[in-house]
């Protein structure tokens, strides 16, 4: 069966002290708590082996937020799948639209660092979503369904089966405007029917789709209720581990 997980994209926030600190209280504050979700942090390359120094994997996952679609090579500034792997990372953000509208990343590269994102044992979690005006011209779901077809459907079924999706409606990032429950559970539906029409039926039920978009500990308990949203990727709420914790208790 599907997991619940809630992630913090943590995005380029915090320093290294910062950050060291903030996985070291969402740590302790998943100690202490017993979850009904995977949790997972996501934070700068910087961040990643301290991290992972200070936490528990087994109650708390580490990813990255970006990785490269080259194996190794003269790739000025940029940080491959094998080197976020060898931090003790075990999760990967993909396609995120900060990194599609601001840094051009397309359907080609997205193909490439998934494929290496796998090869090196890292779990993508894969970003999709529509902007605003898709949303208001009513061409949202064909959107999605190009991201998903054009980054992904290379997969064989097994690989795919290692994929987590995140529902991120361009228009719902960072502006405080969530999408509604219905909005989201309608997404999520229309998700799982293009997975099925490619993979068959258990793969689509088998696959995590988290929401993301200004979900915070307010809304997440109305998201998470939804049968086809299965938690959610969190970017400002995930910066306060109080605020964090209060979304990862809405299970
Ligand atoms: P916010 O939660 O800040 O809207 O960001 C969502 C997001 O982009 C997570 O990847």
């Amino acid at each position: 069966m599907r997991k619940n997980i809630v992630a913090g994209n943590w995005k380029m926030n915090t320093t290294l002290q910062e950050g060291v600190k903030l996985a070291e209280e969402v740590n302790e504050a998943l100690k202490n708590t017993s979850a009904k979700c995977d949790v997972v942090i996501c934070t700068p390359f910087t961040h990643l082996a301290s991290v992972a120094s200070v936490i528990d994997a087994n109650i708390l996952g580490l990813g990255a937020e970006n990785c490269a679609d080259h194996v190794s090579g003269a790739y000025t500034g940029e940080v491959s799948a094998a080197m976020v792997a060898s931090t003790g990372a075990r999760y990967v953000i993909l396609g995120h639209s900060e990194r599609r509208q601001y840094y051009g990343e397309t359907a080609e590269t997205l193909r490439e660092k998934v494929a290496l994102a796998l090869a090196n044992g890292l779990t993508p979690i894969f970003c999709i979503g529509e902007v605003l005006a898709e949303r208001e011209n009513g061409t949202y779901n064909e959107v999605v369904k190009a991201q998903i077809v054009d980054g992904l459907f290379q997969l064989s079924a097994e690989d795919f089966g290692k994929i987590i999706l995140a529902y991120e409606p361009v228009w719902a990032i960072g502006t405080g405007k969530t999408a509604t429950a219905d909005q989201a559970q309608d997404m999520h539906a229309h998700i799982r029917n293009v997975i099925a029409d490619k993979y068959g039926k258990e793969i689509a039920d088998n696959t995590s789709i988290l929401y993301g978009g200004s979900c915070k500990a307010s809304n997440a308990p109305e998201l998470f209720s939804k049968p086809d949203v299965d938690g959610g990727l969190i970017g400002g709420a995930s910066l306060k581990c109080a605020d964090f914790m209060g979304i990862v208790n809405a299970f």
